[in-house]
């Protein structure tokens, strides 16, 4: 029996401009403050991957008109509010699709039942439950908060929450929850997290109050009450995204990609920030306004990259990349030090666990750590890694894009098993790495 996989093998300079698929966290946010909202929402750079369109349909099913106008151009109708689902919502792989229709969904008088893929049911919900439940909802859940799992919302009461993790999704779910609070809700974050919901809200014309405070945190208070109103969206470039044609180009000898309109909210472009820290050749140009947020065009030149402290203070901001960052790291003179990044173990797969098995299956030294993981380089930058595995990436797309970048500067070719995952947040990756001049091919693997 053989299953199916990809390998990518090394080959020419990548080259070229793309345009990096819309963001994934705008793209789920436009789709739910749409239909909580009364009257149209035209979205234009809706990323059309598995996780999205999940979420499309649970607004569907929540009572919206959710159509698809043509390529990544939709509309909702908003109907002001959430009727009860006639059936169970399942957000496929989207930890952020379901925490943030948990949040959305506890602010009416209705039951819903909740659940998703393997990944998903394995994935931590209490951290939302928690607030939900200190405002008033209630729920029965598998043991330790696991989907699948029926929440009863409604008749929610004030919370002044204080985030006990970095977590952008649990923000997000208490101030959707708070919009419909006696009250509202007050969030406080001691590390700053992506601020995609706050700025979202304001442009479907919610009140939303952000102040510092004296020990460094962000307050961050919504009014109860608020209505929202349909709005425009345009979804800029993933920065998530852009990161794997990027970094390919930082490792590939001879290339050079340009990444069009990716996202450069502070919150999320600090790998682009560590890059250049590490001598990457990175360079942002047309910076522009898009959206109520700032994207630029980002350009790779193949570098001789040097290991870094990637700072913690900086690990939520850039949460998402570090598999990636990982990858350039194994191409690197020295040591990569990586801490502060526990939060990785409870993504789509436990990607600090996933990442230093597949870099060790790629010839790479490399040190895992509780909260932390360290990347032994190349005694010579530009010293290519020897490849060569087979990488297990228990259905994780960014597990699997990020070794396939790693194959198509290693000696020997590397394949990734589950490869249908990628279509959760990059649909088309593979076709725009060929198109660029990468050797990635499907192939049969043998079990693991
Ligand atoms: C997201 C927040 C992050 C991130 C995820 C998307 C969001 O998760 O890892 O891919 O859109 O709010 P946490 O908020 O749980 O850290």
């Amino acid at each position: 029996m053989t299953a199916a996989g990809l390998t990518a093998t090394r080959g020419g300079p990548l080259r070229g401009r793309v345009r990096a698929p819309g963001d994934k966290s705008i793209s789920h946010r436009s789709l739910i403050l749409g239909a909580m909202a009364s009257g149209t929402t035209e979205i234009t750079g809706l990323l059309e991957g598995e996780d999205v369109k999940r979420t499309a349909a649970a607004m569907a099913a929540f009572g919206a008109r959710v159509e698809r106008l043509g390529a990544g151009r939709w509309r909702v109708e908003g109907q002001g509010g959430f009727s009860e689902p006639l059936d169970v919502i399942d957000c496929g792989n989207a930890g952020t699709g379901v925490r943030l229709i948990m949040g959305a969904a506890a602010g009416f008088d209705l039951s819903t039942t909740f659940t998703g893929d393997a990944s998903l049911r394995g994935r931590p919900m209490n951290r939302v439950l928690k607030p939900l439940g200190e405002m008033g909802a209630t729920w029965i859940a598998r043991s330790g908060g696991r989907l699948p799992l029926t929440l009863r919302g409604g008749n929610l009461k004030t919370i002044a929450y204080r985030l006990p993790e970095p977590s952008a999704q649990v923000k997000s779910a208490v101030l959707l929850a708070g919009l419909h609070a006696k009250g509202g809700a007050v969030v406080i974050e001691p590390e700053a997290t992506r601020d995609h919901t706050e700025r979202m809200l304001r442009a479907f014309g919610a009140q939303v109050e952000i102040a510092p405070m004296d020990d460094g945190a962000r307050r961050i208070f919504v009014p109860g009450g608020q209505a929202l109103s349909g709005t425009q969206v345009v979804v800029p470039g993933d920065p998530s995204s852009a990161a794997f044609p990027l970094v390919a180009a930082l490792i590939t000898p001879g290339s050079e990609v340009t990444v069009e309109g990716v996202l450069l909210n502070p919150l999320r472009a600090a790998l682009f920030t560590t890059l250049q820290e590490m001598g990457a050749d990175l360079v942002i140009t047309n910076v522009r306004e898009a959206g109520g947020d700032q994207v630029g065009d980002v350009t790779a030149r193949h570098s001789a990259l040097r290991g870094v402290v990637a700072p913690p203070e900086r690990a939520a901001a850039m949460i998402d990349e570090y598999p990636i960052l990982a990858i350039a790291a194994a191409f690197a003179e020295g040591p990569t030090i990586m801490r502060g990044i526990g939060e990785m173990r409870v993504k789509e797969s436990d990607r600090i666990a996933l990442t230093a098995a597949g870099l060790a299956a790629c010839g790479v030294g490399v040190e895992e750590e509780p909260e932390g993981l360290i990347v032994n380089g190349t005694v010579r930058a530009n010293h290519p890694v020897a490849g060569g595995g087979r990488v297990t990436t228990h259905g994780d797309h960014r597990i699997a894009m990020a070794h396939l970048v790693l194959g198509l500067a290693a000696e020997a070719p590397v394949s990734v098993d589950e490869p249908g995952m990628i279509a959760t947040s990059f649909p088309g990756f593979v076709e725009m790495m060929t198109g660029l001049g990468a050797q990635i091919q499907p192939a049969d693997l043998a079990p693991a």
